[in-house]
């Protein structure tokens, strides 16, 4: 076990549940960067995220809280919180306490999913979850692919995993050889960066024999932050993927995944079954390869790269320095010049 010497409060979205996770009027427990938090939908289907405690005396609100309407009534006394975390009532009193409020956090859902934005300095959300179909401007729609939730989705909570190994990943185009067994070393076609989005798209195949100058497929990714990429394929089985990583607390992250498989033209099926499931175990499969990888990692720094593989890391390292406000060291362009091949 090796305790990741990157900052665990990293700035922007992350996904802290799917959205069917949280129906209507139900709350849902969670905890997230160090803090209990409860995830709550009102009556008219807007999710709210905020800090578990009431600002009363203490009560956890995901343990008997109720939602009624646009408030979450604590089951303490019963005092009404909104979906800003702001007291709108107190039963026992003619006026609701407007000096106190709980915590929340802005929130996004999109993607099947639901999103939070996390920053210490309490910044306003200055990006965007990526929505996974307008992002990659194709005109394809949701409609196109079988429904992923529940079948096409992978959690694994709790590993020693930091956001940032994930988004390495997508430059480490050394390791698809070997942990994914594909046929060829992939090269990049585009790595660059737009503020806190980075671009990586690269050239791959899975067939046996297939080489990198007949290779007539590959992935495009868009990764908004160090949380959330959404990626989608090309020239091959047809699917969408989108890898999450949300810190947990100081030592350990939750993972998910959830893939979108192109429906088989004239197939019967809407639901996700026969060869959509097949094909999202495949995804799935690949993907789990990279987590049982992740998850017993050290993070090297500055690691031993070798001169293919140099400007990749180094980009990416920069990148992702912009996201640690609490970490000033870190928030400086990193010297890799330890780690440049000679
Ligand atoms: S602790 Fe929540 S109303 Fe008293
Ligand atoms: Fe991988």
């Amino acid at each position: 076990m090796a305790k990741t010497p990157l900052s665990m409060k990293p700035t922007g979205w992350f996904q802290v549940a799917w959205s069917a996770e949280v129906g209507v009027g139900e709350v849902h427990k969670m905890k997230y960067f160090g803090r209990e938090m409860i995830a709550w939908r009102s009556a008219d289907g807007d999710v709210a995220v905020m800090d578990a405690y009431c600002e009363h005396l203490g009560a956890h609100l995901g343990y008997g809280g109720r939602v009624e309407g646009d408030r979450i009534v604590c089951p303490f006394h019963g005092w009404e919180w909104n979906h800003e975390g702001r007291n709108v009532c107190v039963p026992y009193e003619k006026h609701a306490n407007k000096g106190r409020r709980i915590r929340s956090y802005p929130v996004a859902e999109l993607n099947e999913s639901i999103f939070i934005w996390h920053d210490v300095e309490g910044r306003a959300p200055y990006f965007d979850v990526p929505d996974m179909f307008a992002a990659f401007g194709d005109g394809k729609t949701a409609a196109d692919y079988y429904p992923p939730i529940p079948g096409a989705t992978l959690f694994r909570e709790q590993l020693e995993i930091h956001p940032q190994y994930i988004m390495e990943n997508g430059v480490d185009f050394a390791h698809f050889k070997f942990v994914h067994k594909t046929p060829f070393m992939p090269e990049f076609t585009r790595h660059d960066f737009s503020g806190p989005v980075s671009f990586v798209d690269f050239t791959i195949a899975f067939d046996e024999g297939a080489t990198l100058e007949d290779a007539t497929s590959g992935v495009e990714s868009i990764n908004a932050g160090l949380g959330v990429s959404v990626t989608k394929s090309w020239g091959m089985v047809e699917n969408r993927t989108m890898p999450c990583v949300t810190p947990v607390d100081e030592h350990t992250s939750d993972v998910r995944f959830t893939v979108w498989i192109g429906r088989k033209p004239g197939e019967e099926n809407t639901d996700l079954s026969g060869y959509g499931k097949a094909m999202a175990g495949f995804v799935i499969d690949q993907f789990e390869l990279d987590v049982n990888i992740w998850q017993h990692q050290r993070y090297s720094d500055p690691p031993a790269l070798s001169p293919k593989e140099f400007e990749g890391f180094r980009a990416l390292r920069k990148w992702a320095t912009q996201f640690y406000p609490d970490t000033p060291e870190w928030s400086e362009a990193r010297d890799l010049s330890a780690a440049q091949p000679s």
